[in-house]
């Protein structure tokens, strides 16, 4: 199965992601897509997979004509959305229908929307967790496909980040093996 990761920001699932599948094969991590210049693309380059950064100044069915562009040329048949702070319009949903994923820093349906993670902390809310689900039109409510939680220790927000961090990649990676095999 030929994957595309979308990313918009620091790219630790991208990496995690192309790393298991450079070991492990289940899939082709043929391109990266991004809306912005980040340090996603610096670990693509690295890695030695394609990546582009697409305007999204123009109107959201333009970009998407653009992104689709990209995908085709790649033969992309799945999308993994990894931090990629953009809402997907009907031109992808309808090219990409139930083959389009994301990871969120919550147990869904709690804390949708941005600073997810930081909510829940602020909430010293007792399980903190993660959720990876299918993308549909709304913000992270597309049906869910897998969640993990931790204990929150009392810790600071950065060491609860770093341990979400280390559950999401191991989650997203397990859970594309499953998927795209
Ligand atoms: C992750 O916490 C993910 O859940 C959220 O954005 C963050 C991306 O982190 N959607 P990274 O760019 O993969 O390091």
């Amino acid at each position: 199965m030929r994957l595309a990761v979308f990313a918009s920001g620091n790219g630790s699932n991208f990496q995690a992601i192309a790393e298991s599948i450079q070991m492990d094969k289940y899939a082709d991590l043929v391109v990266l897509v991004c809306d912005k210049q980040c340090y996603a693309l610096e670990r693509a380059k690295a890695l030695g997979i394609p990546s582009f950064v697409l305007d999204k100044s123009k109107k959201r069915e333009e970009y998407e004509q653009d992104v689709t562009k990209v995908l085709d040329f790649y033969g992309v048949e799945f999308i993994a959305l990894a931090g990629y702070m953009n809402i997907i319009g009907s031109t992808l949903l309808d090219a990409y229908d139930g083959r389009i994923v994301n990871i969120h820093p919550s147990l869904l349906p709690k804390y949708r929307g941005l600073d997810a993670l930081e909510r829940a902390y602020e909430n010293k809310d007792s399980e903190i967790g993660i959720t990876i689900h299918y993308v549909d039109k709304g913000i992270d409510t597309g049906k869910i496909i897998t969640q993990e939680s931790i204990r929150n220790n009392g810790e600071s927000l950065e060491k609860l980040e770093e341990r979400i961090h280390a559950l999401e990649h191991k989650l997203y990676i397990k859970t594309l093996k499953g998927l795209l095999k």
